[in-house]
């Protein structure tokens, strides 16, 4: 996944990209986290940005905590040195720090598509692109809120999760058409939870991981601060975590 990403990216300088999905628990968040490992072991420079306001759970993936983050940060409450935080990914190599920044949501607020769709978001997202290589977005749904819309003008493109036997044919086009209309461009669809049995796309290739892959696992991540030591309220595991483990 992260090869065709890369393929896809390449013409692009310190992209940004939403990974996103028709409904709601379709794999997003586990997705993101996984690709932001991913590219973090290869050697980028990675930020994650949870900008689900509605539904924040990127924070419980990664062992991040989330007192503080973008709607601070949005509303001028926080900097954002302060929201930023660092997380070290298991087993790295000393010599090569590999980690990645993370920025959760922060507190909820009442009205997610108004704040994300002003000005300093996309000031947040260049401020962030001066530092990163890629910046990968945990965003909602396309089909019930706007919020992904708003924000979806802002970014080089999207990645859409799709999962096996769940996500409507009619939903991924309605999708795809709004998206679409919206000018956000699709960089590439995710086909998500595949069994071993549902067979074909993979074996036809002849690759045919069914589940996310060993290297991208957060199963261990600590977050440091910048200074190596762990962060408050971190290192918690959630059941979401155990999932990227099996
Ligand atoms: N590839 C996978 N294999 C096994 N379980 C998975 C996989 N991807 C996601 N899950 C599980 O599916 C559930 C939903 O995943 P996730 O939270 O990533 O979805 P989401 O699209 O971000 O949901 P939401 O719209 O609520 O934010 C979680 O319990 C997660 O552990
Ligand atoms: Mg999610």
């Amino acid at each position: 996944m992260r090869s065709n990403m890369l393929v896809s990216l390449a013409d692009f300088k310190r992209p940004r990209v939403i990974i996103t999905s028709a409904n709601a628990g379709e794999g997003k968040t586990v997705t993101c986290a996984n690709l932001a490992v991913s590219f973090a072991r290869a050697g980028q420079r990675v930020v994650l940005v949870d900008l689900d306001l509605r539904h924040p759970d990127a924070h419980r993936l990664v062992g991040a905590h989330n007192r503080y983050g973008v709607c601070d940060l949005l509303s001028g409450r926080r900097s954002l040195e302060d929201c930023l935080q660092y997380l070290q990914l298991p087993d790295h190599d000393a010599q090569s720090a590999q980690g990645v920044y993370f920025i959760g949501t922060g507190p909820p607020v009442r009205n997610p598509t108004e704040l994300l769709g002003t000005s300093r978001t996309a000031m947040m997202l260049d401020e962030l692109g001066k530092q990163a290589d890629l910046i990968l977005i945990d965003a909602p749904p396309v089909l019930p809120v706007a919020d992904m819309l708003v924000i979806g003008r802002m970014v080089t493109g999207v990645i859409l999760v799709v999962e096996a036997r769940r996500t409507t044919v009619t939903d991924i086009s309605k999708t795809k058409d709004l998206l679409i209309r919206n000018q956000t461009r699709v960089l590439g669809v995710v086909l998500n939870k595949m069994r071993q049995r549902d067979g074909n796309y993979g074996d036809a290739y002849g690759y045919g991981t069914p589940y996310p892959a060993r290297e991208a696992s957060l199963q261990s991540a600590r977050p440091v601060s910048k200074n190596g030591k762990a962060a408050n309220g971190a290192g918690r595991r959630s059941a979401k975590t155990e999932a990227l483990e099996q």
